[in-house]
């Protein structure tokens, strides 16, 4: 693309030259190591910026006080030890012409009071957030006064680290919590008129820009309409964003439509697959309009198309491709350097965000490079070594993800395939109108195969003969499994399994239970189908709350689903047995908290409990492997090839990946192709 590109146009935030229009808005990964950036955050964000990006505003909302103790992993902005961490990360951004800005807060009330140093969750009024649950202490006149030190005090330590600017997050936490009725309850000359809500945020911004002096780049990343029962809306947003623009000297807004205090609400900033794509994208046009200032701006803004279409028509200043960088950080060189077909996709799946919430880290769940930057590598590098065969065994994500990497690496590769085409469980999946773009994952590497010249052999059942008869220097066994039934005292003859449902090959009866024993996508994925239908049906699950494998956001499709279609949802019960009734079944229903039996009289009882691996083959070819199958898991946490030797006379390695070891997910069949085949 040539320089024409309307992405690829600088753009001057104040005294700062941006190099085009892209940026990574603020993401809290999770990778902080005692709230400090250290190796794993600098990394990641050096990626983005070697990727070309022109900002990265780093943290998710990094947190300026004490009592704000981290909800999903945050920065400890308020210590001074984070300067010389930031300074190091920001220094080698710079290096690679990226800028680096940083996202400070308090989180008010969404976060909880049971961590770090034990202080009360303190907010503008006493107003439960139902996300995080903490029932709030009203901030007293000492706080407010200690608050807006804090965020002066955090500014300038942002400042010290040499960063070009900061953004403080103003929705959903505290300063838009004095901001919004629906939480601000004061009779104080903080709450009540929209006057005295504005006061404390325009404080502490004040507070800021004496503390920085007025060249130092202040952002705001705030709701300008919060779309909300007893919230404000577009007209409130634009006096408040006014107000800082033209009181507290705000350099640029970074807009938001919405509110985050529930799971639903979050979908709506933050939309997953399936959900319509850059949904605010006019409003964020109208608000620049009105504004005249720097206009940012992410939500599933997920292809360069879209986000082409945001900046040249003048809608927005810098668009955020926030998820689409964790999928690949190299979009805008790809750009730039005319490569855009081969930009990885973000698919929408949202197993970055999910994993935060649930303590885990961001993890895309088909980069596995991606917050692993010291290990495994974005760009896979050429072997220096011998040129060597490898024979991959199966085409769903983990084996499309082996052939990949071993042919990036100059190997020969050969890739077998029992179907007629490649995905594997994904094509499941994806027979979900609202999962289709998780394709994406087994498009990108078929694309990306057919670039490195792997011809795939699709209706090839492989026995061990086949195998062995193309002479390979490597085996990959990544053959998936196939569905495990739970373990019933009787009738599990008398049971479909969710992939029945999901593939097409089993009707919905009239009247289902489905016994969910897994806890993931395929038993809500094969609910949601049912109740599509327009079955009467149950969903039974032994757990403490249904799928508790599925994290928030994509939590939201299936809980609107089942209250659309009115699905039943029994927790806490197992299936312990199926029986014939007449033409219906019974289905049996026990408990894991002591004796209990109730019966259940349906016209199908669809069951759901994992899979079991496909290791014939696997096993037919240890006993000649030079390995015997066997892992050396000390170098593969190391990051460093398999070297181990059980048989001298074996006459290939083998390597077994994926469902085909266990039943797990996308990004460890994704991980395990990526950390071995790396070392082929
Ligand atoms: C893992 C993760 C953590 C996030 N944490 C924050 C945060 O702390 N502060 C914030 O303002 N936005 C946060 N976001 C939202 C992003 O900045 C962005 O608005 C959102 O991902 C939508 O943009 P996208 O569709 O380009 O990803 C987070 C997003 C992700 C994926
Ligand atoms: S997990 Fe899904 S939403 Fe998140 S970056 Fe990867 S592809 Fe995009």
């Amino acid at each position: 693309m040539s320089s024409k590109d309307p992405l690829l146009q600088p753009f001057t935030l104040k005294h700062l030259v941006l190099k085009n229009r892209l940026m990574s808005t603020s993401h809290e990964p999770a990778y902080s190591e005692d709230g400090m950036p250290k190796e794993r955050y600098r990394l990641y964000h050096l990626e983005k910026a070697k990727g070309g990006i022109a900002l990265t505003m780093t943290a998710g909302s990094a947190v300026v006080a004490e009592d704000s103790p981290a909800a999903f992993g945050n920065l400890h902005a308020y210590k001074d030890e984070i300067v010389p961490w930031l300074k190091r990360l920001a220094d080698d951004c710079h290096g690679e012409g990226c800028a680096v800005m940083i996202q400070l807060t308090h989180l008010g009330r969404r976060t909880g009071w049971n961590k770090a140093d034990w202080l009360p969750v303190t907010a503008p009024s006493g107003v439960r957030e139902p996300a995080h649950r903490a029932f709030p202490k009203e901030a007293e006149d000492w706080d407010i006064e200690r608050w807006i030190g804090q965020y002066a005090d955090g500014a300038e330590r942002m400042q010290a680290a040499g960063l070009d600017g900061i953004e403080l997050e103003c929705y959903g936490h505290l300063v838009d919590q004095f901001w919004t009725p629906s939480v601000n309850k004061r009779q104080d000359n903080y709450g009540g008129s929209l006057e005295n809500r504005m006061r404390f945020g325009l404080e502490v911004v004040k507070g800021i820009r004496k503390r920085v002096g007025p060249k130092f780049i202040v952002g705001i990343r705030m709701a300008l309409d919060e779309d909300k029962p007893g919230g404000f809306g577009r007209a409130e947003g634009l006096t408040i964003a006014r107000k800082l623009i033209d009181e507290a000297g705000v350099d640029f807004i970074n807009v938001i439509r919405g509110y985050i205090d529930t799971d639903p609400a979050l979908a709506k900033i933050i939309p997953i697959t399936g959900m319509k794509a850059a949904p605010h994208l006019d409003f964020v046009g109208e608000m620049k309009a009105a504004l005249g200032v720097p206009i940012l701006h992410a939500a599933r803004i997920a292809d360069v198309a879209t986000a082409r279409h945001a900046v040249a028509s003048g809608k927005l200043d810098l668009v955020g491709m926030t998820r689409a960088l964790i999928a690949d950080p190299h979009i805008a060189r790809k750009v730039a350097e005319g490569r855009e077909a081969e930009i990885r996709p973000c698919v929408g799946a949202t197993y970055c965000l999910d994993r935060i919430y649930e303590g885990g880290e961001a993890l895309c769940i088909h980069n596995a490079a991606t917050g692993r930057e010291a290990t495994m590598p974005q760009i896979v590098p050429k072997s220096t070594g011998k040129k060597r065969r490898v024979l991959v065994v199966g085409a769903g994500p983990a084996g499309l993800e082996a052939a990949r990497v071993s042919a990036e690496r100059g190997h020969e590769v050969i890739l077998f395939e029992a179907a007629d085409e490649a995905g594997g469980q994904i094509r499941l999946a994806a027979r979900a109108l609202r999962r289709r773009e998780l394709l994406g994952i087994v498009d990108w590497r078929l694309q990306q195969l057919e670039k490195l010249g792997v011809g795939l052999r699709f209706n090839k059942w492989a026995e061990a003969e086949d195998v062995t008869g193309e002479e390979p220097d490597i085996v990959v066994i990544a053959t998936g499994g196939l569905p495990q039934a739970p373990a019933l005292e009787t009738g599990t003859d008398l049971t479909v399994s969710s992939w029945d449902i999901l593939s097409g090959d089993v009707k919905p009866a009239k009247e289902v239970l489905l016994f969910d024993d897994n806890g993931a996508h395929p038993g809500m994925q094969a609910a949601e189908v049912i109740a599509e239908a327009g079955s009467k049906l149950e969903i039974v699950s032994p757990e403490r709350f249904f799928a508790p494998e599925i994290g928030g956001l994509n939590h939201v499709p299936y809980a609107e689903s089942f209250q659309q279609h009115g699905v039943r949802i029994t927790i806490v019960r197992r299936l312990t047995a199926v029986k014939r009734a007449g033409n219906r079944l019974q289905a049996v229903i026990g408990s894991d908290f002591g004796d209990y039996v109730e019966t259940r009289e349906v016209d199908q009882v669809v069951v759901e409990h994992g899979t079991l691996p496909n290791a014939e083959l696997y096993e037919a070819l240890k006993p000649d492997s030079v390995n015997r199958g066997e892992v050396d898991y000390k170098a593969l946490i190391a990051g460093q090839p398999q070297t181990m030797v059980r048989n001298p006379a074996g006459s290939y390695r083998l390597i077994r990946i994926g469902d085909a070891v266990s039943s797990r997910n996308i990004h460890a069949a994704i991980y395990d192709a990526l950390r071995f085949a790396k070392d082929f």
